[in-house]
């Protein structure tokens, strides 16, 4: 038998939540709803706030990134908040030199180009190099409690952030991230151990602080194959998944592109597997683990559509859902800057309505 994993402190009302419940498959009152970038530039509070001031200053001063997590909450009745942060943010600790640029999005000046630069990242501990996460959820705990609303906590996950620090920026094709690890599979093997080593520790700290779920962002994992995600990604992604398991708190694995390592990424034993929105989701539920929760899967473009396409196409998903305990409503990917906010807080309200009438009936 396996140790049991210790509890960590949840309010109560957080633990029963309609989200916290949904992750245990336990019946809720509604499908709670949440978004990929809920906070974020579609939100006039969000730009205001932002106006001036650089991303990773945001992030790092926590009034700040408290405020902007709340943000969606206070605007519409959303059943999670997630941390106002990015999964770059501990590129910096390792060593490696990261700018949002204006347009261009993230920017490593100093990308990983031989062994010698994997053998010369950091792995510090999270709690020296980056105490203000800990502190923004500290500071956001308590007004999340007495709205009874759970506070989602997240990482990159190993590919994904090593996909960064390889190319320096997004990418299409992944062309020099799959060079070097077929190049030098065992370095390669050394840095996604490290990513693991810091993102156990990152999120270890962020369940401390009061984080009662996370999620683990594999966004650019779709570009390998089953063969090289097996070989190359997935024993270092799997240990990560049970070590913040063992933490005691839900974890939700995400990937886009990836219906093809649905199968192989479920196995790894999350809580809950991420949906993107290529497939119907009665598809990708029968992809993964019987006893796994999904979430998902409404396509973020779909927001910039007439209402009734939007109602239709939410519809089509909550029947594809079933009203089954274990679904979580989300977008498919992140909510687009172009979105209007209004049209977010029409469709959290109508997922609510729509399926507490048929959940009392
Ligand atoms: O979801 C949330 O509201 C929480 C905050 C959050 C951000 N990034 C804030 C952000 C989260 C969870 C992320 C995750 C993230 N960051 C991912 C995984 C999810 C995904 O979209 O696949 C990735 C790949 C990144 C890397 C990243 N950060 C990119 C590619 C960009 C530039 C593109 C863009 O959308 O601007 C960012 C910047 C970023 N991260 C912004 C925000 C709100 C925009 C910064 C701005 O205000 O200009």
């Amino acid at each position: 038998t396996r140790p049991q994993a210790p509890k960590p402190e949840v309010n109560a009302a957080v633990y029963d939540s309609p989200f916290l419940k949904t992750l245990r498959r336990e019946s809720a009152p509604h499908t709670p709803v949440w978004f990929m970038r809920q906070a974020g530039r579609y939100m006039p509070e969000y730009r205001a706030l932002r106006a001036g001031k650089s991303m990773l200053d945001c992030i790092r001063t926590p009034e700040l990134a408290a405020e902007i997590t709340l943000q969606p909450i206070k605007a519409m009745p959303l059943d999670a908040a997630i941390l106002f942060n990015d999964i770059l943010t501990p590129l910096p600790t390792m060593g490696l030199d990261l700018d949002f640029v204006g347009g261009v999005g993230p920017v490593i000046h100093n990308p990983i180009s031989s062994t010698k630069d994997v053998d010369m990242l950091g792995v510090p501990a999270t709690a020296e190099t980056m105490p203000y996460t800990a502190e923004s959820i500290r500071m956001l705990v308590p007004e999340l409690n007495s709205r009874g609303v759970p506070l989602i906590g997240f990482v990159g996950a190993p590919f994904t952030l090593a996909s960064y620090a390889i190319e320096g920026k997004g990418s299409r094709n992944y062309e020099k991230t799959k060079r070097f690890m077929y190049a030098e599979p065992a370095a390669w093997g050394r840095l996604m151990g490290k990513f693991e080593a810091l993102l156990a520790d990152y999120l270890t700290e962020q369940v401390k602080a009061g984080a009662s779920a996370v999620q683990i962002f594999d966004s650019w994992v779709g570009a390998l194959s089953v063969y090289d995600y097996r070989t190359f990604v997935k024993p270092a992604t799997g240990r990560l998944i049970e070590r913040v398991k063992a933490l005691g708190v839900p974890v939700i694995y995400f990937g886009t592109g990836a219906t093809h390592l649905m199968p192989d990424m479920a196995s790894l034993g999350s809580t809950v597997m991420g949906a993107d929105w290529r497939l119907p989701l009665d598809e990708a539920w029968k992809l993964i683990q019987p006893d796994q929760a999904i979430q998902g899967n409404l396509d973020p473009l779909l927001l910039q559509a007439p209402w009734r396409e939007v109602q239709y196409q939410t519809d089509r998903i909550l029947a594809e859902a079933g009203g089954c305990a274990g679904h979580v409503f989300n977008v498919g990917h992140g909510i687009l800057p172009e979105t209007n906010p209004d049209m977010v807080r029409r469709l959290t309200e109508y997922v609510h309505e729509k399926t507490a009438l048929s959940r009392s009936t």
